[in-house]
Parts: structure tokens; C-alpha cells; sequence
């Protein structure tokens, strides 16, 4: 009988060091794009020792990283308190951090340890996914986590960080890998990046001591600046070092529909131009921009989610099958796609790309205020917070076959979903039926009340033929009764584990920007918009309705 190495957190690590939680008997559990390609390819590390504990026998245990350090610039940032300690925190308390492991973070700010410990656990109390906070695992969580004060523009910091992490190297035993996670505002990162390389922060010792950096969104701010990022990136580290972290990867729902598409064998033969009429993909926001108005006052909806997540979600339905579940064929793929989308013409923009500003209104009965009286927004705003797009994807499969994405924030409700709308049918047996049969549609519904949903026509009940559609409905909470873990989770032990299937590549990046940016320029040079085009609460402006229909089609309520 053989098992995975099981390092606990009493025992000296192993560096192939998998185990936690014991999954069912007997079942395969692939749990990270990495284990699905190991599956895949039937390759899956199994190292033989004798088992001690006979209760163990039969489970499949998930896999641990090696020891580390995890460096996280920007420490003291909203996304480390609302995300990523939270999301490390998590890790920790589910076992799946091995005990080598110490989190050093790293801000301008003057924290002690004690006072950074303690803004960490008024964040947790708020922010963990799974509440109360364990006290038993904040203890050994906190143990780990130290501040390191510096000014990421000062040198100095980074050669105190060198010895900082020798310090914690021999004292926790992290064996010199080291994770840095990049959770400062963008204009930080190429400073930072060159830093970490002066210091040789960014060198894998040979026979251990992996490095690796997790890059946050946006990933430049259009083509030519996401270029000139990449390269200053890959002056530092190589490419399989970079984790471009957009976080809609890491959902469930959005993960699951790898294991739809390329699991199951009814829906490849229907994914394509003969079956499909036309797919939208709509990221729907109740919140308006909270406390990031100077951020979004920069981004917009194009550069906050049009360049990522639409188009990563766009890519993921769209791509033809990958060989394997490995990193870079997954990746291939989805740049097929976005090569395959002919960058706009001011042309193109004019017709087929609407953008809108919210005005005040109300959502979920509460009265709100418009875009332009948000703190930290210029009265005169000519940011989009609103943005449709119809976008044709130039290849055998789908040709002819629109895509429509939109998302926008101060929408009536939070909802995200993917929808397959299919043709109709080819001649209509029940015509002098009465009723209103709707074509099939499949929709996947990202969030909330995670699920799928399949639409088809039913004869109603009764001594005459009316047709009426209904719904078949598969929903994550009843189907499994298990939570799911939080894109940061998923993502993060992804990266190291060395994962990094769910993480952008840079060609895909710039690829994305290649579409996103002649939209930005061609915007720049047309007359100002009439903003704001729509009030809190709606579902966007009319113009975005016209844009499906005058393709004779509509946005699917949702
Ligand atoms: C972020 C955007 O990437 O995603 C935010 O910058 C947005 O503007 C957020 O609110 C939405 O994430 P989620 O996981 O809540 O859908």
C-alpha cells in the first residue's frame, strides 16, 4: 500500500510535501489545475513509505507546498485585509500551509509586529470567510506573520528585507523559497520588480529555493505600458516565475467551466456556429466604486474589468479544447481566442462598444449617489462605469456568432453569468401552439446562487399542445454541501504549488489590451459623452438595449 508523503506540521517538511485534509476513499481528487493535468496524464506522483496510521489507508491526500515565505508588498493596503491574509489565513486554519511557513509584510507604514498583528485581526474578524476566527489557528497564524517596514522606492529597505528573510529562513525553515505578492498600487511594480532584482531576490538557488511573484491588475494601463511592464518584469524574473493574478480565474464557478466544456461529452459537439446564436456574458455590480474613486477615476470599466475578467471569461468559453490541463497549452488556447477578435476601428467602437456613467438612484432600496458625486471623483468625470460590447470572434468556430459582454457598476443586483443562447429550431412543428417557447439557452451562473441552468420547451399539461420553456437548474449549494474557497485561496496555493494554469501569461495580457486599447484611444478623440447615461439601479443605458437590438435580440434578464 502507498501513500502521498505526509508532512504534518510536528515533522520535518518534505519538499514534495502533499496531505491535509483526507478526501474520499478510494476517489480521485484533482484539486488544482496542476492536479487535473497530473490526473490527465496519469502521472501522478505517489512516494512509497509505510503507512503507520491504518485509519489512513485508502485516502487520497490534497497536496502541501513546500515551506516558504510569503512577501506581500503592500501590507497594509485594502486588498491584503480584505483578500489575501484573509485568503492565507484560511489556508493556514484548513492545514494546507505546511508549518514552515512566515508571511512578512511589507508597507510604508510605522506598524510594529504587535500593532500590524493587531489590525490584522480586526480585519479577519470582519473579513474571514469563515467566522469566528479559530483562536487556535489565529495563534499559530500570527506567530508567523511579522511587518517589514520600508519605502519601496528606498534600496535600503530591500537590503534589509534580504537579511530579514535569511533571518527567517533559518529561523523558520523556509528553505529559501520565497513567494512576493504585489498588492501595492500599479505605478509600484516596476520599482519594486527592480529592486527584488538588484538584491537577487530573484534567484532560485540550484537544488532548492524557488521564487516566484504575483502580480495584481490591472497589468498596465494599455498596450504599450503593459509591454513596457513585461519587459521590465522579465528583466527580473523568467516568465515561469510570473503569476499574473486576475482573480475571476480562481472562482469555482469559473473554474467548473473548464469541467463542463472539456468533462462532459453531450456539449463540445453543440459549442459552435451551427448550434449557437449568439453568447453574452454580463458581470453585474450593485456597489458603486466604495473607497477607489481615484483608483477607478484611472481605470474605468474597461481597464478594471473589460481587459481581465470579460475577456478571460470570453476566452475560457470561447477556446478550442488544450491538449492537456498543462499551464502553457491552457494558455495557448485562450490566446487563440483574443487573436481571433480584430482589435475595434474607431468604426467598430462607434457601433459595437457602449459605455455609460452611473447618476444617482436607488439599489437594494437605498438611495445612492451618482458616479460624479463619489469621493475622490473629478464633478466632470468622463469615466465609464458602465461598458457593452459586441465582439466577433474571427475563427471556424465561431464565425457569425456574436459576443456580448457588459458589466457596470450601481446595476439592480450582483449577478454574473455566461449565457449560450442556441439557434431556434430549423422548422416549427408547433406553430399554431399557443404559448411562448423560448430558444434553448444554457446559462452558468458565476455568482451568486452558483449554478447552471438549461432552458427547453415543455408541452404544458393538458388536452391541447401549448409549448412553455422551463428550467432545468443544477445549483452548487444543494448539489454539494460543501463551501466553496475564495479566488484568492484557490489562486494562492495554486501559485505555490507552481501552478500556474490560472494565472495570465504575457502574451495573453497584451493580446487582451490589443482589443481594450484601441477602445480607450478611439474614446479619447471622440466629443465628450453625455454623463451620466444611466441611473443607480438600472440595468445600464438604453444604448446598451440597442446595441442587441439592432441584431433583433435582447439582454437576457437576470
Ligand atoms: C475587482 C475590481 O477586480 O473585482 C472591482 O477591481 C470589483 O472593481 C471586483 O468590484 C469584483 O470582484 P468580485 O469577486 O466581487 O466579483
Amino acid at each position: 500500500m502507498t501513500v502521498t508523503k505526509e508532512p504534518t506540521r510536528k515533522g520535518p517538511p518534505a519538499p514534495e510535501a502533499p496531505v491535509g485534509a483526507p478526501a474520499r476513499p478510494g476517489k480521485e481528487q484533482p484539486r488544482t489545475m496542476r492536479d487535473l493535468r497530473l490526473a490527465h496524464e496519469g502521472k501522478r506522483r505517489a512516494v512509497t513509505r509505510p503507512v503507520e496510521n491504518p485509519l489512513r489507508e485508502g485516502l487520497r491526500l490534497e497536496r502541501m507546498p513546500e515551506p516558504f515565505a510569503f512577501v506581500l508588498f503592500g501590507g497594509t493596503g485594502d486588498l491584503a485585509h480584505r483578500k489575501v491574509i484573509p485568503a492565507l489565513y484560511q489556508l493556514w486554519r484548513t492545514n494546507l500551509l505546511p508549518h514552515e511557513y512566515a508571511l512578512v509584510a511589507v508597507g510604508r507604514r510605522p506598524y510594529t509586529d504587535d500593532t500590524f498583528r493587531s489590525d490584522i485581526r480586526a480585519s479577519l474578524d470582519k473579513y474571514s470567510r469563515t467566522l469566528p476566527v479559530d483562536e487556535e489557528a489565529w495563534a499559530g497564524f500570527a506567530e508567523r506573520l511579522t511587518y517589514h517596514q520600508g519605502d519601496f522606492s528606498d534600496p535600503a529597505s530591500f537590503d534589509r528585507l534580504v537579511q530579514r528573510l535569511q533571518r527567517v529562513e533559518r529561523e523558520q525553515g523556509t528553505r529559501g523559497n520565497a513567494l512576493f505578492y504585489l498588492a501595492t498600487h500599479a505605478t509600484d511594480f516596476p520599482e519594486i520588480i527592480s529592486q527584488l532584482g538588484r538584491v537577487g531576490l530573484d534567484h532560485e538557488v540550484h537544488g532548492g529555493g524557488w521564487r516566484r511573484v504575483i502580480i495584481e491588475k490591472p497589468f498596465g494601463r494599455d498596450l504599450e505600458s503593459a509591454i513596457r511592464l513585461n519587459r521590465e518584469v522579465l528583466k527580473v524574473f523568467r516568465e515561469k516565475q510570473v503569476y499574473r493574478i486576475d482573480h475571476y480565474l480562481g472562482k469555482e464557478t469559473v473554474r467548473n467551466l473548464l469541467v463542463f466544456r472539456f468533462g462532459n461529452g453531450i456539449w463540445e459537439p453543440l459549442w459552435n456556429r451551427r448550434y449557437v446564436d449568439h453568447v453574452q456574458i454580463t458581470v453585474a455590480e450593485s456597489i458603486g466604486v466604495e473607497s477607489r474613486g481615484a483608483f477607478y477615476e484611472e481605470t474605468g470599466a474597461s481597464r478594471d474589468f473589460l481587459q481581465n475578467h470579460l475577456m478571460q471569461l470570453l476566452a475560457l468559453v470561447a477556446m478550442e479544447p488544450p491538449a492537456s490541463f498543462d499551464a502553457d497549452a491552457l494558455r495557448d488556447e485562450k490566446v487563440k481566442v483574443i487573436r481571433a477578435i480584430a482589435p475595434p476601428t474607431r468604426h467598430d467602437v462607434t457601433r459595437d462598444i457602449v459605455r455609460g456613467q452611473y447618476g444617482g438612484g436607488w439599489v437594494e432600496a437605498h438611495e445612492v449617489p451618482g458616479y460624479r458625486e463619489e469621493p475622490e471623483v473629478d464633478p466632470q468625470s468622463e469615466t465609464e462605469t458602465f461598458i457593452a460590447t459586441r465582439f466577433q470572434i474571427d475563427d471556424w468556430r465561431w464565425a457569425g456568432v456574436p459576443f456580448y459582454l457588459r458589466t457596470g457598476k450601481r446595476l439592480p443586483k450582483r449577478a454574473s453569468e455566461i449565457a449560450i443562447q442556441f439557434n431556434e429550431v430549423p422548422h416549427r412543428l408547433f406553430r399554431e401552439a399557443t404559448g411562448d417557447p423560448q430558444p434553448n439557452l444554457l446559462a452558468m451562473r458565476i455568482q451568486p446562487d452558483e449554478g447552471i441552468l438549461l432552458r427547453f420547451g415543455a408541452k404544458v399539461p393538458g388536452l391541447g399542445i401549448d409549448v412553455r420553456s422551463v428550467n432545468m437548474d443544477f445549483t452548487y449549494g444543494s448539489s454539494f454541501s460543501v463551501d466553496s474557497p475564495d479566488a484568492y485561496e484557490t489562486l494562492i496555493l495554486d501559485a505555490l504549488l507552481g501552478d500556474a494554469s490560472l494565472f495570465t501569461r504575457a502574451d495573453e495580457v497584451e493580446e487582451a489590451w490589443g482589443i481594450v486599447t484601441p477602445i480607450i484611444e478611439s474614446w479619447a478623440d471622440m466629443p465628450p459623452p453625455d454623463f451620466p447615461s444611466y441611473e443607480a439601479g438600472s440595468w445600464g443605458p438604453e444604448a446598451a438595449d440597442h446595441l442587441l437590438a439592432r441584431d433583433g435580440r435582447r439582454w437576457r434578464r437576470i
